[in-house]
């Protein structure tokens, strides 16, 4: 079961995602989630990944953050497939945009450099975290958003221990977008333009207890865990979310321009999309001193962004499907794998088959 478990995971990167050049692009978004105003999150990037040559060559789309002018955070998975780790010269980056219709060749931005966290562990997706350096500064209708402190997170953190209900309605008290799926056991469902979603923080506990060996106590720093709202209710990030923005309010700042919003998270991992366990983020703030150590202080200063809305006043009416509580995040628990039926598991395991065997053929470890 831990094995199906794994193979989940790696699915959850290598397989959606995974476009010929001259194909449409697919259609994606996030679980349960809202359409996204033309200039709501202006800090989300798109980008595009092209690992292999000639008849191998293998397009990838990821999230990523606009933390400056020039620097785009995203995951460390993102930028790597099997022992390859991505080119700069074949990643391209976008932001300002909501429509991926919009992201051409002529407003790609290009990329100079690309900085894995130096203690990323592929296996385990711990420090799932890579700096994007840019040739040239995004357009102006990308802006940054800053990040959380060591400060900000714990207070986060209080409010998701305030804010979780097991078996009841949370706090909205975290911010998700993304391109991704919008139905896990489809991989070309969904529409293509950017969608968010509101998720509840799941308290390091707790998300330990859910995910068993696969999160340890002293990990707390580096993993967050976000959960649906509700037990009865599907939302989550999914696959082609990865890299992009965890967004959590401080309810101290949100009077001012950029609505106290801060950097907490990146889509990392999860087991299927909106199941039974939260979907998990790299945390940001206890990376502040590795970004600071690559980019320095002054691109982590930014000066105060003034955004247009504040998405947590955003209506979220209804958005998120039923889900039968049996397979929700709130059941708990373990960590077999077995996952519920909402995940279409016939379909899935076609496609698990499908890249087991892409994956043997590439002679790659099966538990990555
Ligand atoms: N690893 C996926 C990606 O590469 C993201 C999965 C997030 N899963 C979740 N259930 N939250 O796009």
């Amino acid at each position: 079961m831990r094995k199906l478990l794994f193979i989940m995971l790696s699915w959850a990167m290598w397989l959606p995602f995974y476009v010929h050049s001259d194909d449409p692009v697919p259609q994606p978004k996030i679980i349960g989630g809202i359409e996204s105003g033309s200039s709501e999150i202006p800090w989300q990037a798109y980008l595009n990944m092209t690992f292999g040559e000639g008849a191998n060559e293998r397009t990838f789309i990821c999230g990523g953050v606009v933390i400056s002018a020039d620097v785009v955070l995203t995951a460390a998975h993102c930028m790597r497939n099997g022992f390859e780790t991505a080119k700069p010269s074949k990643v391209k980056v976008w932001a300002g945009i909501t429509s991926i219709f919009s992201a051409g060749s002529l407003n790609a931005v290009a990329v100079h450099e690309i900085v894995l966290h130096p203690q990323y562990n592929a296996s385990r997706f711990a420090n799932d975290m890579a700096i994007v350096k840019l040739s040239s500064p995004l357009p102006d209708n990308a802006q940054p958003i800053r990040l959380a402190s060591a400060d900000d997170q714990q207070r986060a953190d209080e409010a998701f221990a305030n804010g979780w209900v097991t078996n009841g309605e949370r706090q909205p008290n975290l911010l998700v977008s993304g391109w991704g799926s919008t139905d896990a056991s489809n991989a070309s469902s969904g529409a293509t333009r950017l969608r968010q979603t509101l998720l509840s923080g799941v308290p390091d506990n707790i998300c330990d207890s859910m995910w068993g060996a696969n999160i340890n106590s002293s990990e707390y720093g580096i993993f967050l865990c976000a959960g649906s709202v509700s037990p009865t209710l599907g939302r989550d990030s999914c696959f082609g979310d990865s890299g992009g923005p965890l967004v959590w309010q401080d309810p101290l700042r949100a009077a001012d321009s950029d609505f106290g919003l801060r950097l907490v998270g990146l889509v990392s991992f999860g087991e299927g999309c909106a199941g039974r366990l939260p979907g998990v983020y790299s945390e940001v703030a206890s990376q502040r001193s590795w970004l600071e150590s690559e980019i320095g202080q002054g691109a982590l200063d930014q000066p105060m962004a003034t955004f247009a809305v504040d998405p947590f006043l955003a209506n979220y009416e209804g958005a998120g499907e039923v889900v039968d509580g049996g397979q929700s995040v709130a059941s708990g628990g373990g960590n077999s794998g077995s996952s519920g039926g909402g995940l279409g598991l016939g379909g899935l395991a076609l496609l698990v088959a499908v890249t087991w065997l892409r994956r043997r053929v590439m002679g790659q470890a099966l538990s990555r």
